[in-house]
């Protein structure tokens, strides 16, 4: 097991060098393999996770050129893959992969290591059997799917899922009928604005996604920017380090992936954005984060989808203001690469800060002082395990992490990224 620890760091500075955005990567991947023709990306996140929608949509029939961060896929029709299609640590490749491939004829199944084949995937099968999938299995992977002859559906997506929306477009886009899904609460919307750049027409109206006649896709040329969940830990290290000012360009600011920053501003950090623009349909800008005596924040649950993987980071936060912060509406991280909620209460009562549940709300008793000198189980959790280690980057005492490998699933680069900036992290 690769453990690491982080210490009580001096100011941290600089430009942080974040990878693509993962969830548009997947995107770029599983889009690519369903258009005509080739289709160029350049920032492609090289993690374990993408790796793994990579290897799948060849196996379905695509072909993928890929060196560093740059990518051309040229797309098929997909057919039954030799083997089973490995998902490894990844939900959005299982839940995406399923959709796209239940538009086929084909026959396929899917696996994932012992994390992902604990997590629920009747909120993706349950809907595509409506149009007319076959599945084998239950609610878990291994799951065996047989695809093709699909019909419309109108679906309305409770509780918020980017995965379960994107999962049903992808499916639709073989479908005959009507396909529309609805959004009490809006979640990312990278497949739209995805789908779009390969031609497909959508109609998008407040909370409510329906596809269009056209619906072949193109191959087109896509530039992924830098990831906010990534950028996330470079960012909440400098709002809690005193003295601190990080940078990072060329990132994703897409607003139903920004809550983080925005509850960072309300909490005291100094949030500076410039150079803002739209590249691949996507807004990217420089957003620069200052260090700022952070108050407690109480966040409500409409808010969540727009940070659903920067909880454990706003947590983080939330130990270093004074008093108590509230965030509610969390059921949805019991089911995340680990249960969240249970490793951010244990994790942040090891370090000395007060945290309990109530219900699915997180409560947060901070201080500007957390004492740490606790060894953390991240749960083989990666953005449990980088978040403990922000932590340790302002606390008394160093933090310890019992397992660090799964940060390759999202961030190989991390601790390269966080000690170019001062931060210490052995
Ligand atoms: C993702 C959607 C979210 C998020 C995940 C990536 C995506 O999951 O937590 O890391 O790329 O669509 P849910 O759809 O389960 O909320």
């Amino acid at each position: 097991m690769m453990q690491l620890r982080a210490r009580r760091s001096d100011p941290l500075r600089g430009t942080a060098a974040i990878p693509g955005d993962k969830s548009c990567s997947h995107r770029a991947l599983i889009l690519g393999a369903l258009a005509e023709g080739e289709t160029r990306i350049s920032g492609l996140l090289d993690s374990d996770d993408v790796a793994a929608t990579l290897r799948a949509v060849e196996a379905f029939g695509a072909t993928v050129w890929r060196r560093g961060d740059e990518c051309r896929v040229t797309g098929a029709e997909w057919r039954s893959p030799a083997g089973p299609i490995d998902c490894g640590n990844s939900g959005t490749a299982a839940r995406l992969l399923m959709g796209a491939a239940a538009g086929f004829g084909l026959a396929v199944t899917f696996t994932g290591d012992a994390s992902l084949s604990n997590r629920p995937m009747r909120r993706v099968t349950e809907p595509l059997a409506r149009m007319g999938a076959r599945f084998d299995g239950g609610d878990r992977l291994p799951i065996r799917l047989a695809g093709g002859g699909l019909c419309g559906i109108d679906l309305v997506s409770e509780p918020p899922s980017a995965q379960v929306k994107s999962a049903i477009l992808l499916a639709g886009l073989r479908a005959q009928g009507p396909v529309t899904v609805r959004e009490p609460i809006p979640t990312r919307d990278h497949s739209e604005i995805m789908l779009r750049q390969f031609g497909a027409d959508l109609a998008i109206d407040e909370g409510v996604v329906s596809l269009g006649e056209q619906r072949s896709l193109v191959g087109c040329e896509l530039a992924i920017a830098a990831d906010p969940s990534s950028a996330a830990f470079a960012l909440t290290a400098a709002a809690i380090v005193p003295g601190s000012c990080v940078e990072v360009g060329d990132l994703l600011v897409n607003p139903l992936r920004t809550g983080l920053f925005e509850a960072l501003v309300e909490m005291g950090a100094e949030v500076e954005l410039s150079d803002e623009r739209i590249q691949s349909g996507e807004n990217v800008a420089t957003v620069q984060i200052a260090h700022g005596a952070l108050q407690p924040i109480e966040i409500a649950a409409e808010r969540v989808p727009a940070m659903v993987d920067e909880i454990p980071l706003i947590a983080v936060a939330a130990a270093f203001a004074d008093g108590e912060s509230m965030i509610h509406g969390l059921d949805s991280l019991r089911y995340k690469e680990s249960d969240r909620l249970a490793a951010l209460v244990a994790g942040l009562t090891a370090c000395g800060v007060r945290a309990t549940l109530r219900g699915d709300s997180l409560h947060v008793f901070g201080h500007r002082r957390v004492s740490g000198g606790a060894k953390v189980e991240a749960r083989g959790d990666h953005r449990i395990a980088m978040a403990f280690l922000v932590l340790g980057l302002a606390s008394d005492e160093p933090v310890e992490v019992d397992s660090a490998e799964m940060i390759a699933t999202s961030f190989p680069g991390f601790i390269a990224t966080m000690r170019a900036l001062g931060a210490e992290i052995e």
